[in-house]
């Protein structure tokens, strides 16, 4: 069984496992450059700046804490919309705890400042509504609990499936063994570095750095066991011997 194994390499493989093989891989990588994209997207934006930072990780899983979406929002883009003394009156509404009881003093100005654009059509939270004002009131607290148990096993099952069938590929290469080995295990030890460090940033921020080295870290391995299997699959040095 082991010599049968041992003696499977990419390029002595039937055509048709070759091309189920090779449509797998370019699939997943169009999957992973998507994935890529997305981060890019959402998070990448999330310190309002396009490109993936530190600050971005940090405010994705710890939050900003150092005030809420709407003080932010009336210190920094939203600042010209209105006079400076209904900012400082908005601004002490929220830090004051975004009372029910104060609306009735605040919501004219928002109405009257922010109603314009922020409208029920505009798609932007309605600043108008108690609810909305509210909600944009609190302290940002970054990633939930709940989001980060659910997003954190979807990503460990999913991708363990993806890395299992690229590295069972992979495995019929014909490549030193140790490296093998290495490369094979590398994208699950990333992968759980990864989760961790959503965790870790969530409570300590600090840790954004390990998000950054986990995603880095898999996207390369799994670089080189692509190009390792296409190569070994389809080029005549491997093919035709
Ligand atoms: C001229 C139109 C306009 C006015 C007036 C305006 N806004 Fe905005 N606001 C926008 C747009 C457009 C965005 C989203 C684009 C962006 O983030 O750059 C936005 C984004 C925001 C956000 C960020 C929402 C989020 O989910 O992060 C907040 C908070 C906000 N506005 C509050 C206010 C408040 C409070 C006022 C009144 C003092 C106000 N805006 C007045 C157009 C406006």
């Amino acid at each position: 069984m082991t010599d049968v194994l041992n003696r499977l390499t990419l390029g002595k493989l039937p055509l048709t496992y070759r091309f189920l093989f090779t449509s797998f891989l370019l699939v997943v990588g169009l999957g992973l450059c998507m994935a890529g994209a997305q981060i890019m997207l959402t998070h990448g934006m999330a310190d309002g700046k396009p490109g993936l930072s530190m600050d971005d990780i940090v405010y994705s899983y710890y939050g900003n804490r150092s005030g809420s979406k709407l003080e932010a929002a009336l210190t920094g883009k939203m600042k010209d919309k209105a006079p400076a003394n209904v900012n400082i009156t908005l601004i002490k509404w929220v830090r004051d705890g975004a009372k029910e009881a104060e609306w009735e003093k605040v919501e004219p100005l928002f109405q009257k400042y922010c109603g314009n654009c922020h409208d029920a059509e505009s798609g932007l939270p309605e600043v108008t509504k108690l609810e909305a004002a509210k909600s944009l009131a609190e302290v940002d607290h970054g990633a939930s609990i709940s989001s980060l148990t659910r997003v954190s096993h979807i990503h460990l099952f999913g991708i363990s499936f993806i890395f299992l069938f690229v590295g069972l590929i992979f495995a019929m290469a014909e490549f030193n063994t140790l490296w093998k080995i290495v490369l094979i295990t590398t994208p699950f030890a990333f992968l759980v570095l990864d989760v961790a460090s959503w965790w870790l940033t969530k409570f300590w921020p600090e840790f954004a750095w390990f998000t950054m080295i986990g995603g880095m870290g898999y996207s390369l391995a799994a670089l080189v066991m692509f190009g390792a299997s296409f190569a070994q699959m389809w080029l005549p040095r491997w093919t035709k011997k």
